[in-house]
């Protein structure tokens, strides 16, 4: 998916001296922040901020309260909200603490007020967001957490921020990783797989470390669904299953295209899968979705222009898009992070699917094990989910789904050395790019 720049200096624990200087200077203009080392073992610093006493007109007095939670909460979030005690908040329910990485760039502006506002989780289900950013994107960071102080949301009950993954990611029940850094000139793909590969590897080891065990991790930042794989290979305490990678938003693509062609309006269109990498080899599946809950390819009779057209439209969506921007999807894509949420916190409709990139080990579509490959998936709304049984299968669509499997073979092969299977060896095939590479 589109990606928010993230310095690669993000995943170091050690900061230069250098460095904190120049970091302590700026941050002592901010009336609000300060910082200290970590109580902790692992060399590392945090970031911290809360209200100055003299800052406080009329607050919830914050009693009792320990060290941990007043240095981890941002400004007017550093207050107390004793659920129980008000009478609104009585059937709401238990706080969900919620890490978003890249949180100061363009999809995590448009996702974070989502989130806050209770479009995502609902409207009895109180919120903790924990941003985390780069060393660089700090002051932004800050300026995020100020705009959601402003907005008054009613369930964000706390925001903290930080550049410390370990931190961040304290008991997080959902993490969505967004930040990644963004192929730049006369880089290479398999440099790009390098870099962000680190960077995921490391969130990885830090949700191993602290997260719930039972975290939900959605990842964004490009390439998807290798980044998820080395995230999941980087934390064995947690179910492979919980990593997705997501895909939604060429799902939502490729349902907009085919009720363009259909003229129908988008909520016609079901069953739609996407099969494979989130790149210009993905398959979006016209043999099993539905319009007005009749097979594709009876409504468009026009076999040429699904298996072409519609399919080079939905891979390089990004790119187009990229062209008109001048940047990548960033509100689309926070939308379709929401889809992809809601899609295992509510029932997946009767006879309905949803795509979503997950760990293949297990399913039973014949898709080489032990990678993270997009496929049809049902939820209870448990946010869990389980592989679509009834899906059938074609020439052209199996010759496609190889393809982009051989894809994601070659990506997993160059970062060997992240995901504990030694030298990594990159023969990536030629089309690989992603949506937004033309
Ligand atoms: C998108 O699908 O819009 C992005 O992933 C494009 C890109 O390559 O950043």
């Amino acid at each position: 998916m589109a990606v928010a720049e993230l310095s690669p200096s993000f995943t170091k624990t050690h900061l230069h001296s250098s460095q904190l200087s120049s970091l302590s200077t700026r941050l002592a203009n901010f009336r609000r922040c300060a910082f200290r080392p970590l109580p902790r073992a692992r060399n590392s610093l945090t970031i911290s901020c809360s209200v100055a006493p003299n800052q406080v007109q009329a607050p919830v007095a914050v009693q009792n309260e320990g060290p941990k939670t007043k240095t981890e909460c941002f400004g007017v979030f550093c207050l107390t909200y004793d659920l129980k005690a008000e009478e609104e908040t009585k059937t709401w329910k238990k706080l969900i603490n919620i890490a978003v990485s890249g949180a100061a760039g363009m999809i995590s502006n448009h996702l974070l007020f989502k989130l806050a506002s209770g479009e995502v989780f609902g409207p009895d289900q109180p919120i903790a967001l924990k941003l985390l950013g780069s060393e660089r994107s700090f002051q932004a960071l800050e300026g995020v957490a100020m705009e959601l102080e402003d907005s008054l949301f009613p369930l964000l009950r706390e925001v903290s921020i930080s550049i410390d993954p370990y931190e961040v990611f304290q008991d997080v029940e959902w993490a969505l990783l967004i930040g990644a850094k963004p192929r730049g000139p006369g880089m290479e793909r398999a440099g790009l797989l390098d870099i962000n590969g680190q960077i995921f590897a490391e969130q990885g080891k830090a949700l191993n470390a602290v997260a719930s065990r039972n975290v939900k991790v959605i990842v964004v930042g490009n390439p998807c669904n290798t980044n998820a794989l080395i995230c999941l290979k980087n934390a064995p305490n947690i179910p492979a299953k919980n990593f997705h990678a997501l895909t939604r938003l060429d799902e939502n693509r490729a349902k907009c295209q085919l009720a363009l062609k259909a003229g129908v309006f988008y909520d016609k269109v079901s069953n739609m899968t996407i099969w494979g990498n989130h790149s210009t080899t993905q398959v979006p599946d016209f043999l099993n979705a539905r319009i007005n809950g009749f097979p594709v390819k009876e409504v468009i009779r026009d076999q040429k222009w699904l298996e072409e057209e519609f399919t080079e439209k939905v891979q390089k969506r990004g790119g187009v898009l990229i062209k008109k921007w001048g940047r990548s999807s960033a509100a689309s894509t926070s939308v379709s992070i929401v889809d992809a949420i809601r899609s295992l916190i509510t029932p997946t409709p009767e006879g309905d699917w949803f795509s979503s990139g997950v760990y293949t080990t297990g399913n039973p579509y014949g898709i080489a094990e032990d990678i993270v490959f997009s496929m049809p998936c049902r939820s209870k709304g448990d946010g869990d989910y389980e592989f679509v049984k009834d899906v059938i299968f074609d020439d052209y669509l199996l010759e496609r789904i190889t393809r982009t499997e051989a894809e994601l073979l070659a990506e997993k092969r160059c970062v060997a050395h992240l995901i504990g299977e030694g030298i990594a060896f990159c023969d990536l095939p030629e089309d690989t790019m992603l949506p937004g590479e033309m």
